[in-house]
């Protein structure tokens, strides 16, 4: 199958979350596959510095009824041999510094729109072969809002690939309004809500869930939870109404860069056999990385986006309610202005026990991981989550909210011991749940035949991608067959 697979961004060219991380790991698995998969992003300044096997630059036609000065396509590929990328060089809307959707103050660029729809009109041209490349795919997978027009510019073509669209996070709408729905030029049509039209404005992310043949999401539980008005965002009902095409499929890992036996960004590596000795070498070292007393005290970490989403307000007051007891916090993050000064006050108040670095740091992440004796991901809804599965691997113990991928993927320890259990799970995202799950964990701790099981259990858990590719496989199967007149 020839899969052209289009997002806004893919680890290592261009990340801001768990999105970059699947836009990476799941092409590559479908080509150990045996599927040829062509990347399409957007040519961010970091993407053009780290973009592998670099070809002449492809210009483009000018298409029809869309404006492109100066756009051409970058072929390339992933680093380590991985798939073919195509990146969309408008330097117009994408070589600006700051992050992929705004400035370095975290404001949204204001022609957002017109930047994500001129991207969707590319990638419609690369889906149709209209851009002199000679390849067509049979199947173009798009990802959460930024390419949400694709399947909606492609459902006007008689002779098109199948479409297949993934919502990543459901919080992200791509929400206009009408001004810029008419200064894109999109079909009258569209204004009308059995299409585009939102409350009053428009969404991107509405656009792929109407216009694709087949909606997945990033887990089986947040399948679910998306059909429900609580976790919906407003397009609770039009998942109702194409429930019999959506399907939740959980997300793997990158088990090369995420193996505490290989990483080298640890102080020490380790694997199951030794992770005693492994963990505690890396608690000392990010001890002294972050300048936190070198004592025996267990270390709750946290690396996380500071949004909303994620639940830091819970953390931030229990770390408060915790503050005379000993215990060590060490906490990565950056986002919402208003969660970063919370932080540093806390880390300000606290010297001793809470260490915080406000920045994007890909190693000390990963420092992070193999340091910690638990990890805190307390997220109000959380379509997959990618860390809680990073920690079972390096045998950090999550502690999360039951929701969406986080249920899916965290066994709650039932019983000391059980050989079961891989993490600690609450009911409600609130501060005392968090607060009773976390004592459940400390508890374990100091016992500790029941600590290695929890930890061994942990570390067993096989997350990599070749089952969650073959479902994306069953998925894009039914997609085709449904382009082919069959029933899906
Ligand atoms: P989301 O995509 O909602 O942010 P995920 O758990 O799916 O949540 O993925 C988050 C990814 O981003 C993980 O790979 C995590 O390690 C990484 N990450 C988040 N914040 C930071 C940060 N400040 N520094 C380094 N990595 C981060
Ligand atoms: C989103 C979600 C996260 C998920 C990631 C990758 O950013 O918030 O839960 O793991 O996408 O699918």
């Amino acid at each position: 199958m020839r899969i052209l697979f289009a997002a806004s961004e893919v680890f290592p060219l261009a990340k801001t979350g768990g999105l970059a991380d699947v836009c990476a790991s799941l092409p590559r698995a479908l080509q150990e596959l045996g599927h040829e998969v062509v990347i399409a992003l957007p040519a961010y300044p970091s993407a053009q510095d780290r973009l592998a096997a670099r070809e002449p630059v492809v210009p483009l036609a000018d298409l029809p009824g869309v404006e492109l000065p100066g756009v051409e396509l970058i072929p390339g590929r992933l680093p380590d041999g991985g798939p073919r990328v195509l990146l969309v060089d408008a330097p117009r809307w994408f070589e600006r510094p700051g992050g992929p959707y705004g400035d370095a103050a975290g404001r949204d660029w204001p022609d957002n729109a017109e930047r994500f729809h001129g991207f969707a009109r590319v990638l419609e041209a690369i889906a149709l072969d209209r851009v002199g490349l000679g390849w067509r795919p049979d199947l173009v997978h798009c990802h959460d809002w930024q390419t949400g027009l694709v399947p909606a510019l492609l459902s006007r073509e008689p002779q098109r690939p199948a479409t297949v669209f993934t919502v990543h996070n459901q919080s992200y709408l791509g929400r206009f309004d009408r001004a810029q729905f008419t200064a894109l030029g999109l079909p009258e049509a569209w204004w009308h809500p059995e299409a585009l039209e939102f409350y009053g404005d428009f969404s991107f992310l509405k656009a792929g869930l109407v216009f694709a043949d087949r909606l997945t999401t990033v887990s089986p539980t947040s399948a679910r939870e998306l059909q429900r008005p609580e976790y919906g965002c407003g397009l609770d009902g039009v998942l109702r109404g194409r429930a019999a095409v959506f399907t939740g499929i959980l997300n793997g890992i990158d088990t090369a860069v995420w193996n505490p036996a290989t990483d080298p960004l640890l102080a020490r590596r380790y694997d199951a056999a030794d992770v005693d000795a492994g963990k505690r070498a890396n608690k000392a070292a990010v001890q002294a990385e972050l300048g936190l007393p070198a004592a025996a005290q267990p270390l709750l970490v946290l690396v996380s986006r500071l949004v909303e989403q994620k639940g830091i307000d819970l953390v931030v007051e229990l770390i408060a309610r915790w503050r005379d007891r000993p215990l060590q916090w060490a906490l990565l993050g950056n986002g919402e202005p208003r969660w970063e000064e919370q932080l540093r006050a806390l880390a300000a108040a606290l010297p001793e026990r809470v260490a915080v670095r406000i920045g994007y740091d890909e190693g000390l992440a990963h420092r992070l991981e193999a340091a910690g004796d638990f990890f805190l991901m307390p997220s109000r809804f959380e379509p997959c989550g990618l860390n809680q599965m990073y920690s079972q691997r390096y045998g950090t113990i999550p502690v999360v909210h039951r929701t969406g991928g986080l249920a899916d993927s965290v066994v709650d320890v039932f019983a000391p011991g059980d050989g079961i259990g891989t993490g600690l799970v609450f009911a409600a995202p609130e501060v005392d749940a968090l607060a009773a799950a976390l004592e459940r964990g400390l508890a374990l701790q100091r016992n500790p035949a029941a600590w290695s099981a929890l930890r061994r259990s942990a570390m067993a858990v096989d997350f990599s991608w070749q089952r969650s590719a073959r479902a994306y496989l069953e998925v894009y199967g039914r997609a085709l067959a449904a382009r082919s007149g069959g029933h899906g």
